[in-house]
């Protein structure tokens, strides 16, 4: 007979029909009531056995963490607290596991814990919806493109390009370290190197994906992306998910606008459809934040933000307006910022990003217009000569969720930037051709897939929305 799943049984209406379910038991009680979960949703099924006819033997398996099969009839439950149950007829123990040794018992296990076992912590409540909720936005995301007209477009993992331009790649090389080839010169000699030439593994897609969106028309990337900046923050992983649309003939606007309505849109889609992960996700918000000091805690729940986001207009300010608010806060007055703000220039730090959104607009906020020096050389200049057309977008509780920009599409003002920057034009030649034939307006922005998942579940650390993280000292697993 075909196994079901749990959340099919759960919905099915209970005639004392015969199923088959496989899963994994999360709790047995009194030798009779065992609560069991396959991952397919957040509720256990209530399985109950006869303890004389199993006998000892089996029953000495069924321990928390064994995952076993079942043969039974699904009937209307006798107890309170669920609707149906299975009358367990046959029970056969795929594997135990010894409860002296197992990590994941029933009981609240700390986050930093669970990341030890980071290949069980899946069998928790909180991990497995974290991840279906994961699962959920993954297939919005590309719902939401392949709706509007956008082609998936696979960017290379390896690549000569330092596309951000902060040099914080890791290096992809076959050379034996212990006997490094020099140069007559004394540098590394990349052309003994497997590809002929230094090489990196991707900080984005953005720049190949241009060469696509020029004759695509409108592309999106979705996939792996690593960057090897020593932040030790809830909000940086060295291997993440980033999403980059690229669309040519797009203005400023129409990428924040692009911008705003995928976002809105991803986050009804969950809303939508993973109702029950949420709703877990929203109470376990709730008591941790009970455990907060009253000054620290949100006023919102989970639900509450995702309904506000998907309800409310984004705030659109420039940065030269962002500075003058910030420049007259009461933290910057009281120096309570770690980095005053004093001047137009300054860089925005996350403190000041969420100064914004959480304190003073209270609303996802889209800066655009940064000064040029402190974003990348491929954005476009605008008539002011010193502000660019960059955009990020602010989140609560997040800070940075989008970064992006109209890229510059004029050949000379584009040489001009690479020669101050010092960049190796030689090594951009064919993103430079992009400007030499047809070049037209183009824009684009990345969306950190896994800021978007802390997001969307209220976990408070990045590391716990992302299977097995790499960060710096941890590529466990
Ligand atoms: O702002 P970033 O660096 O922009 C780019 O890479 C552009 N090429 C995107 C584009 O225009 N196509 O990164 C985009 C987003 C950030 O806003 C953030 O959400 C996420 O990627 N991000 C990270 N997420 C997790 N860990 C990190 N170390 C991240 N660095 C960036
Ligand atoms: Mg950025």
């Amino acid at each position: 007979m075909k196994s079901q799943s749990i959340k099919e049984l759960l919905l099915a209406s209970p005639e004392g029909q015969r199923v088959v379910i496989n899963g994994w038991v999360r709790t047995f009680r009194s030798n009779r009531f065992i609560a069991l979960n396959d991952g397919s949703t957040i509720n256990n099924i209530q399985c109950v056995v006869d303890f004389e006819s199993l006998g000892e033997e089996v029953l000495k398996k069924i321990a928390t963490g064994a995952a076993i099969k079942i043969q039974g009839n699904l009937v209307e439950s006798q107890g309170r607290g669920q609707r149906v149950e299975i009358q367990v007829e046959d029970l056969f123990v795929h594997g135990t596991a010894d409860p002296e040794t197992y990590p994941i018992q029933h009981k609240k296990h700390s986050m930093e814990f669970l990341r030890e076992q980071a290949h069980l912590r899946i069998r928790t409540n909180t991990f497995s919806a974290v991840m279906r909720v994961r699962s959920a936005l993954a297939f919005a995301i590309h719902d939401y493109f392949q709706k509007n007209g956008f082609y998936y477009f696979h960017a290379p993992i390896i690549t000569g390009s330092d596309a951000e331009g902060a040099g914080e790649m890791f290096k992809v090389s076959t050379l034996n370290p212990k006997a490094i080839p020099l140069t007559e010169e004394g540098e590394v000699d990349y052309k003994k190197d497997f590809f002929g030439k230094e090489t990196n593994l991707t900080v984005s897609g953005q720049l190949e994906a241009e060469a696509y969106a020029m004759g695509l028309g409108k592309v999106y990337t979705f996939g792996p992306t690593f960057r090897a900046e020593n932040s030790n923050t809830s909000r940086h992983l060295a291997e993440f998910w980033m999403i980059e649309p690229e669309m040519a003939f797009f203005d400023l606007k129409d990428n924040m606008d692009l911008a705003e309505d995928f976002i809105k849109g991803i986050l009804s889609y969950i809303l939508e459809n993973c109702k029950e992960d949420l709703a877990f996700l929203d109470k376990r918000l709730h008591e941790e934040e009970k455990m907060k000091p009253m000054t620290e805690r949100s006023e919102m729940g989970l639900l509450d933000r995702l309904n506000f986001v998907v309800n409310n207009k984004f705030i659109r300010i420039s940065y030269t307006e962002a500075i003058t608010i910030l420049r007259n806060s009461k933290p910057n007055k009281k120096k309570k910022f770690q980095y005053p703000i004093e001047e137009w220039g300054a860089d925005l730090q996350s403190e000041h990003e969420r100064y914004l959104v959480e304190k003073h607009f209270k609303c996802p906020v889209i800066l655009f217009d940064y000064p040029a020096k402190i974003k990348a050389f491929y954005m476009r200049l605008n008539e002011d000569g010193k502000t660019v057309r960059a955009m990020d977008i602010l989140f609560p509780g997040i800070g940075e969720i989008v970064g992006g920009s109209q890229r510059e599409e004029r050949l000379e003002v584009l040489l001009e930037k690479i020669k101050d920057l010092e960049i190796d034009a030689s090594e951009l030649w064919w993103y430079l051709d992009l400007r030499k034939f047809g070049s037209a307006v183009h824009s684009g922005f990345g969306l950190g897939f896994e800021r978007m998942v802390q997001f969307s579940t209220g976990m408070g650390n990045i590391r716990d929305v992302i299977p097995f993280p790499r960060t710096p000292q941890n590529a466990e697993f």
